[in-house]
């Protein structure tokens, strides 16, 4: 049995339906039944809180095999370490931790907390695989369209950086794959970048071709992203946690693309114009009512 944690969110949404595609039995994990009736059709689903143990028990009775996410948020180790402590208990064999690219060599944000996370994973003794995506496309969708949409526009301070965006249901398959095929996935881990590496430049000039109009990227100091950002009422943790890892990536370590993906998949990954092409609606520009 495989239980799938964080069955509500972005990349756990996607791994119950790779999963499913398996034919293996699995359970998907809610914090609310009101987010678990949103299950598709005839999933087998539990309610369990990563924050209470005896909840996380009777999640894991029975289980071999989980896909262990949790949201980038400060408690992240504490909870997924928690998970980790459930999972021996309940004599677990096998954990897919869903981590971030730079987990190996940045000390800061996100991948500094994941990194703690994978290395209490490593030292438990469950067999485990751990996987490092780079920045999600459907990010683009989430926090880029709104300001795409009122103003044909969108700002960061990435400078000329590249990113290799990766799709969430590339991710998803090969957690489903590592999940169905334990021994040949145990003690590996799997940085994962998409197939091509864009500017945010780049990226402007590939939204204005599927929304049919001139779509800017507008590089900002890093000072006014921050305001801007606590200004739309963002924590101060997340902003600097959001600031610190944009600095990974000015740096140039989110522009690699690798074989590892492909291999994994055994095909070409999703790529970003198939990805803005099924997602161009939400580039509409508001103002014109298109
Ligand atoms: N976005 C990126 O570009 C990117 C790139 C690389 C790596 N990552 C990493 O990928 C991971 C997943 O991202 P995502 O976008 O899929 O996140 P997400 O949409 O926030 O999903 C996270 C899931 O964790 C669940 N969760 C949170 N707190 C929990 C708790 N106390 N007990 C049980 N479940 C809990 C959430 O449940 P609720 O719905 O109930 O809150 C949700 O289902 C993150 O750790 C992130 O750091 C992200």
């Amino acid at each position: 049995m495989i239980l799938i944690t964080g069955a509500s969110g972005n990349v756990g949404r996607a791994v119950l339906e790779e999963v499913q595609k398996t034919g293996k039995p699995f359970r998907a994990m809610y914090r609310s039944q009101d987010d678990a009736s949103k299950a598709p059709p005839n999933v087998s689903t539990v309610i369990a809180d990563f924050a209470d143990m005896d909840s996380l028990k009777k999640a894991l009775a029975g289980v071999d095999s989980v896909y262990l996410v949790c949201s980038p948020i400060p408690d992240l180790v504490k909870l997924e370490s928690n998970v980790i402590d459930a999972c021996l208990e309940a004599s677990v064999k096998h954990v897919v931790l869903n981590s971030a690219l730079g987990a190996e060599d940045y000390a800061k944000s996100f991948p500094a907390w994941h990194r703690q996370v994978e290395n209490k994973l490593k030292s438990s003794g469950l067999a485990y695989t751990i996987l490092r995506p780079n920045g999600f496309m459907q990010n683009i969708a989430a926090y880029q369209a709104p300001s795409i949409r009122a103003q044909s526009a969108f700002y960061a301070a990435m400078g000329n950086a590249p990113t290799s965006f990766i799709d969430v249901r590339d991710i998803a398959v090969v957690v489903a794959k590592a999940l169905a095929s334990p021994t040949e996935h145990a003690g590996k881990t799997h940085e994962l970048n998409g197939p091509e590496a864009v500017t945010y430049a780049e990226l402007a000039d590939r939204i204005s071709k599927v929304a049919n109009r001139k779509i800017t990227y507008v590089d900002i100091p890093e000072s006014a992203q921050q305001k801007s950002m606590l200004d739309l009422g963002m924590p101060a943790w997340q902003v600097t946690a959001l600031l610190e890892l944009q600095q990974y990536y000015t740096s140039g370590r989110g522009g690699q693309v690798t074989n590892v993906l492909p291999q994994l998949l055994d095909r070409q990954p999703r790529t970003l114009n198939k990805y803005l092409e099924e997602v161009k609606s939400e580039f509409s520009n508001q103002a014109a009512g298109a």
